[in-house]
């Protein structure tokens, strides 16, 4: 990262590392202040950060070394693919000192620029991220205010937009009113950078509903294309009400995937709508239109494999949630660029979505509860989701079926048939999306995890 403070760096390190996390991809993020805070203690006044203060000056550059010797050695030992290194590095000598020790490393360098010149947004942000901070604890917050203007102040004395003709970098101007892009390669950085060129920071909800209650569900059938019970229809007759009284005259643009189930749950809400492919429910292949019961007998195998595996399981001739996420990565994108959308979906595809808003593992992923009757409302913020959910009252059944111990089926068949039938994808902890073979992990050193040496010249100019 490159920006003077509240320039919405961490925010913006840490939306990167919840996309590619979702993507399957190792990331991490590694953030100067919280290294300057456990090194230096917290509470520093901004004469700390006045770059004519020649302790403050050194102890900065120590937090900067300390952050860059840890990333160094997760990329080596933790297999990272990503890391974030979170940090004004406003100074070209800076950058300089970054790409030199990570070249030595063989490891690229994409630098993203935040410049913001509109003062109120910086003073928002200041108030509702930067006051909470512990470096103001118990701080009177006029004066911390005060105090985190002239930090900033001290910061621009020497700070430097990125000019450095040979370098990768994005330059995002103004939240998205002006992107410069320089020397991007490959389908990775392309993928983060479109994915930068797309956030806004406008307020706004985002509704998740699964489709009333189907005939399907009350048969405890999976997959297929049936319309709705009766009281998937009461529920399609609630909808516009409770979404009217949480979102009130505001603008809405409502999704739904292309079976009839979702469409019909959608039909009595007033607002423009749009039906997605993408979001058509997880296909379960040779199973669709079969219930859990007439799956275990007939595919046994296909069975004790879902359970072992559910996230990375494929069914035969369909998909597994590991696909639907790849699948779902434009939907992202549009949610990203959008502003109040409703999804009126699918179970397996409300999971991915929301894991991707509210930062679920992949194992847990198809676990997450998402009932029907459901109204779940997100509300965006610095640095992450606020959630409410909404139960009508009408009944429907329970489609939710909890992860099992170590899966009963397996036990009875003994030993794990993999690709008998349906099966887990060969390397479940490869990226989803294809990147670059020499950016796949390192093979972890076995060299034994190294002190700190801090000496002049490990420090950064
Ligand atoms: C900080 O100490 O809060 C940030 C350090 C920096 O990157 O300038």
């Amino acid at each position: 990262m490159v920006g003077l403070p509240a320039r919405g760096k961490t925010y913006i390190s840490q939306k990167v590392c919840r996309y590619l996390t979702w993507l399957g991809i190792n990331t991490k993020v590694f953030n100067v202040g919280n290294y300057r805070r456990k090194l230096h203690g917290a509470h520093l006044p901004h004469t700390f950060f006045d770059p004519h203060n020649t302790l403050g000056e050194q102890q900065r550059r120590e937090a900067a070394a300390a952050a860059l010797e840890d990333m160094i050695r997760w990329f080596n030992e933790d297999q990272g693919i990503v890391a974030i290194y979170d940090a004004t590095n406003s100074t070209m000598a800076r950058r300089r000192w970054l790409c030199d020790k990570l070249g030595k490393e063989d490891i690229q360098v994409l630098f993203i620029e935040s410049i913001c010149q509109d003062e109120e947004l910086i003073l928002a942000n200041i108030k509702d991220v930067k006051l909470s901070s512990p470096d103001y604890a118990d701080t009177d917050p006029d004066e911390a205010a005060i105090d985190f203007m002239a930090r900033i102040d001290h910061y621009k004395e020497q700070y430097e937009t990125i000019t450095e003709p040979e370098l990768t970098y994005i330059k995002l101007i103004n939240v998205g009113s002006q992107n410069v892009i320089n020397m991007i390669q490959g389908y990775l950085e392309s993928r983060i950078v479109y994915y930068l060129m797309n956030l806004h920071i406008a307020p706004r909800k985002i509704y998740f509903s699964r489709h009333g209650e189907s005939q399907y569900n009350l048969l405890g059938k999976i997959g297929g294309d049936s319309a709705l019970s009766e009281r998937g229809r009461m529920y399609a007759d609630k909808l516009p009400e409770l979404i009217k009284t949480n979102l009130g005259d505001q603008p809405l643009t409502v999704w739904t995937s292309t079976l009839k189930r979702t469409i019909e749950t959608s039909q009595n809400l007033n607002y423009p709508k749009l039906q997605w492919k993408a979001l058509d429910e997880l296909d379960a292949g040779v199973c669709d239109g079969m219930t859990y019961e007439e799956i275990e007998q007939k595919y046994p195998e296909d069975f004790a494999n879902r359970d072992e595996d559910k996230f990375n399981y494929r069914y035969r001739g369909g998909e597994s949630y590991r696909d639907v996420v790849l699948r779902l990565e434009p939907i992202i994108m549009e949610l990203e660029r959008h502003e109040n959308i409703l999804i009126i979906g699918h179970q397996a595809i409300l999971r991915c979505i929301y894991a991707y808003f509210m930062n679920y593992k992949h194992e847990d992923l198809p676990y997450i509860k998402i009932p029907l009757h459901t109204v779940i409302e997100l509300t965006p913020k610095a640095y992450g989701s606020e959630e409410k959910r909404f139960k009508v009252d009408i009944d429907a059944v329970d489609t939710h079926r909890p992860k099992l111990k170590k899966s009963a089926s397996i036990r009875k068949l003994g030993a794990l048939n993999l690709g008998a039938s349906g099966e887990i994808v060969k390397e479940p902890m490869s990226p989803i999306i294809p990147i670059s073979p020499n950016l796949f992990p390192k093979t972890p050193s076995k060299k034994e995890p190294s002190t700190l040496q801090l000496g002049e010249a490990a420090l950064p100019p």
